[in-house]
């Protein structure tokens, strides 16, 4: 794009999202802390499925210091259904050091607040467009989608490469009188008119500038490869129940997928018999093989793999010591207070 248009796709985009912006809760707010909780929250996550998690975290953690210590458990719960959890551990790991380090003060520019633990590039420009008005690049999925057909830019946005095609055009772009309105302009773009399919570009503030709309092809980009099939893993999930009308669980290991997360007892799927064998075995308890209830079976898609699962309620007749140290015997009340993966809760959810 050339000068004269620059200046008028900015005014152009600017003014509409000043006026036609969805009010949500963290467009109240220019404290960084709580900017950077929606961004990380935002990252894979849709805006109707953040506000109320936003709004109970905020109310609970207002401050980098109220969230700094708090521990791991609870910070998975208050996570539970909003998937992946890896982010609340880097971003409290993140605000300590925003802590500790900078008095509690987050850094006001690119280089300090990169080497923060969990703040990419995105979410660095996100912080420092919006909380601090620099004009400063920030770019996910949505923005690449809206510039590919601005720019008519071809290049393959799976390719992690290409996001510094669109971090330079930002940065040539960007009004540097209002940043926070740029950068947030070009998301609410993406959400609300130049969406993946169907672009509204009747509806759009700045078509007049827009290549792809021009030689009638929006839909046609952004240009992104198929990312490879996810792998399928077929599992019994047992919800064992004591006679004490205690159930067992097992907390996942501490690295990796759903860490640290509560599940009833999970086995990769095998003849019946051979899967009662081995939780027997494995647990140290004697199950009631002849009323096992089946609960559920559903699949659930991670973003690498999908799980096939099929839950049972069984009894246990004789319960012994647990030789793992990471799992209980717990009633529904210590089980709706620790932190499960929507798998687990669908389960639940249908026995209760
Ligand atoms: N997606 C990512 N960041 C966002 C924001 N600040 N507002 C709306 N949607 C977003």
């Amino acid at each position: 794009m050339n000068y004269p248009y620059i200046k008028q796709f900015r005014k152009a985009l600017v003014t509409w999202y000043l006026e036609e912006q969805r009010d949500l809760p963290w467009r109240h707010t220019k404290e960084p802390y709580q900017i950077w909780v929606s961004e990380v929250m935002l990252q894979q996550t849709r805006v109707d499925t953040v506000i109320p998690y936003y709004n109970r975290f905020i109310e609970k953690y207002p401050t980098a210091e109220s969230l700094a210590y708090t521990p791991e458990e609870e910070l998975l719960k208050m996570w539970e259904g909003l998937g992946y959890y890896s982010r609340v551990r880097n971003l409290q790991a993140g605000v300590r050091e925003v802590v500790e380090v900078y008095g509690g003060k987050v850094p006001d520019n690119r280089v300090d607040i990169s080497k923060l633990k969990g703040v990419g590039p995105y979410t660095a420009g996100a912080i420092l467009s919006i909380a601090y008005g620099k004009p400063e690049h920030a770019v996910d999925g949505n923005v690449m989608r809206v510039l590919s057909r601005v720019l008519n830019i071809d290049a393959d946005i799976a390719l992690p490469k290409t996001k510094e095609i669109f971090e330079e055009a930002v940065t040539k772009l960007i009004d540097i009188e209002n940043p926070s309105a740029f950068n947030q302009g070009l998301m609410e773009l993406g959400a609300l008119i130049c969406t993946p399919t169907s672009p509204k570009c009747l509806l759009c503030p700045v078509r007049d500038y827009c290549t792809a709309f021009h030689e009638g092809n929006p839909s046609s980009l952004p240009v992104k490869s198929k990312k490879l099939k996810t792998k399928d893993i077929h599992y019994d999930v047992y919800v064992i129940r004591n006679k004490d009308g205690s159930y067992l669980m097992e907390k996942r290991m501490e690295e990796g997928l759903l860490a640290n997360m509560w599940q009833f007892i999970m086995v990769e799927r095998d003849e019946v018999e051979n899967s009662l064998t081995k939780v027997e075995k494995q647990y140290n308890v004697i199950l009631n093989r002849e009323l096992i209830e089946p609960i559920i079976s559903f699949k659930h898609v991670f973003s690498h793999l999908k799980w096939h699962i099929s839950s049972y309620l069984v009894d246990a007749i004789e319960t012994g010591e647990l030789s793992q140290l990471n799992t209980a015997f717990l009633t529904k009340e210590q089980i709706e207070s620790i932190p499960m993966p929507v798998p687990m809760l669908k389960i639940w959810g249908n026995l209760t």
